[in-house]
């Protein structure tokens, strides 16, 4: 690098090849909220393609749809009626394929969600395994089990549904009798598939294929972790642990089994046969990065979502144990870390960094105390400079580029999560990091569409809408797309495959690290200022000036980029 400036850099690390996915930034789009183009209030296909200028002007490598099947939406799409095809809310699959295509011809690649631990009660193997006798070829697509009891009356086992309540649900059989039971471990709309079967299997490949054939470039795994089930169903002992966070432990009956293993072995077969291979990316929820990392063994997935930096606080000490842990076992396989701030599912980062921290694991769902949204956005911004940083891919979820709070008082009447109903009223889910885009500073749903959208947004948004964002210096949209641009035109950011990176001794508000060549990152995640190191300002996510007497330094909750020599 020498001493060139940031603009003086011509050869940017823009992933290139068949390799991109190793330090790719995708954009997480969840489509019922992004853009609204026929102002029904749920986001579409034809939303996404009146912005994908948003998405290249912010500069990233790739995009991640949430599942756009044909659906009847109990859990937000992630209950699939058919897999080849995109719901009529959102468009049609022509439409689909223009997306892909024209999304292809801006640079970014395109990743799908699949879905195969259950499908929707309304797919077509499920009416047909109701309509079917117990013991029927259909019927062994899914996990049907007489109950226990003389007359069958009670579950098959103790096992609890990840949205409350128990995963199991009786059924009444073709002739009116109260029959079997199957499983759901999601909601009783959700029929959990029998991965044992081959049939299922070889249905699957299938669909990788028909999307694979269309362009896609890969596929995020939906509760990957999930599909193979100890066949003798034992009983599970609970602790408080809350269940969508579940990460199984050495011998549970349903999460992180062996044998899911096999199954991404034939996937990655079938992606190797792709010139250039498609690619996973794991939605993983397991005990530890070296859980993870079996997933990522070179015959397996690709990638994998790294969901213990998610749950680290915000801590200098805890970032870097955490960060450690991930980069020491991904690299035992060869495979990049993927980091993660915040996804459809878990409370916005914004929140979660502004609340009081604390002192074990970071709680991921539900309300948990007084949130000082102006500190979380700061170190929000922190937070991206370190993410944006380590060696590694990373994804994005819409809204976080502006700074998007969670809202946890949605009025209880717009509520949808199922695990709203489910838990009997008493966890409200996860709507409050799904509320739609603001586009523009008016209109019924800021410019998400011509109407109110699915769930509405606080007038505050107002504020944070891409028009007000845009063209603000010190807008959290500006740092993004600056970041953004950074880290592809400096050639230390990216995958670092094969270049450590150093860690830096800060003292234990602080974290750094040195990435060759000439790079440094510094975060203070304590209350007061730390030096910065010798070197040049590349960027900061706060300002760094009049805080320091002699020399410039750190504030507090604040992350800065630096060229060093
Ligand atoms: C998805 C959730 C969904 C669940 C069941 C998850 O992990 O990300 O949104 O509710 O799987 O499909």
């Amino acid at each position: 690098m020498g001493d060139k400036t940031s603009a003086d850099v011509t050869s940017p690390t823009i992933p290139t090849g068949s390799q991109w996915w190793r330090e790719a930034v995708t954009y997480q789009l969840y489509i019922r909220s992004f853009a609204d183009a026929n102002g029904d209030g749920l986001g579409d296909v034809a939303g996404i393609r009146s912005h994908l200028e948003h998405l290249t002007t912010l500069g990233v490598d790739a995009v991640w749809i949430n599942p756009w099947y044909p659906s009847p939406q109990a859990d937000g799409g992630y209950d699939v009626a058919d897999y080849r095809s995109v719901d009529p809310a959102f468009g049609t699959l022509d439409e689909g394929q223009q997306l892909i295509d024209e999304a292809h011809a801006l640079g970014l690649k395109v990743m799908l969600d699949i879905v195969p631990n259950h499908t929707s009660d309304e797919h077509e193997w499920f009416r047909a395994a109701l309509a079917s006798p117990s013991g029927s070829p259909e019927r062994d697509r899914y996990v049907f089990r007489r109950g226990q009891g003389p007359d069958g009356a009670a579950p098959p086992n103790n096992w609890r549904s990840v949205f409350g309540g128990p995963a199991w649900q009786r059924v009444t059989e073709p002739d009116g009798t109260p029959g079997e039971w199957y499983l759901h471990l999601f909601d009783t709309r959700q029929p959990d598939l029998n991965w044992s079967n081959r049939e299922v299997r070889d249905e699957f490949l299938d669909v990788l294929r028909f999307w694979f054939d269309r362009g896609a470039d890969g596929f995020r795994i939906d509760v990957a972790h999930g599909l193979v089930k100890d066949d003798a169903l034992p009983d599970l002992v609970y602790t408080d642990e809350s269940l969508l966070g579940a990460t199984g432990f050495e011998g549970h009956p349903h999460w992180d089994l062996p044998g899911v293993h096999e199954i991404y072995r034939e996937w990655r077969a079938l992606a190797d046969t792709y010139d250039p291979p498609k690619i996973f990316v794991a939605e993983a929820w397991v005990t530890d990065a070296d859980r993870l990392s079996d997933y990522l063994r070179p015959d397996e997935l690709h990638t994998a979502f790294d969901f213990d930096f998610v749950r680290s606080p915000w801590n200098a000490d805890r970032l870097r144990a955490t960060a450690t842990a991930s980069l020491a076992a991904h690299a035992k396989v060869g495979a990049p870390v993927v980091w993660v701030l915040s996804n459809h599912d878990i409370t916005r980062h914004v929140t979660r960094f502004g609340r009081k921290q604390p002192e074990g694991e970071m709680p991921l769902f539900g309300a948990q105390g007084p949130v000082d949204v102006a500190l979380g956005r700061r170190r929000a911004r922190a937070a991206l400079l370190l993410e944006l940083a380590l060696p590694g891919g990373v994804y994005l979820y819409q809204g976080e580029e502006l700074g998007l709070e969670d809202i946890e008082d949605l009025p209880e009447e717009v509520l949808q999560d199922p695990t709203w109903q489910r838990s009997g009223h008493t966890e409200r889910g996860r709507d409050g990091c799904r509320v739609p885009l603001p586009w523009a500073a008016s209109g019924p749903s800021l410019g998400f569409g011509t109407g109110p959208g699915w769930l509405p947004a606080p007038s505050s948004w107002a504020e944070l809408s891409v028009e007000r964002q845009q063209d603000d210096p010190d807008s959290m949209l500006t740092l993004y797309r600056t970041a953004l641009r950074l880290r592809r035109e400096l050639p230390a950011l990216g995958s670092g495959d094969g270049q450590p990176l150093r860690w830096l001794d800060l003292g234990a508000d602080a974290l750094g690290f040195t990435r060759e060549p000439g790079f440094s990152c510094v975060i203070n995640t304590g209350p007061a200022a730390v030096p910065i190191p010798d070197g040049e300002v590349l960027l900061a996510s706060a300002p760094l000036d009049g805080v320091g007497v002699e020399r410039r330094m750190v504030p507090a909750d604040t992350a800065v980029w630096l060229r060093i020599s």
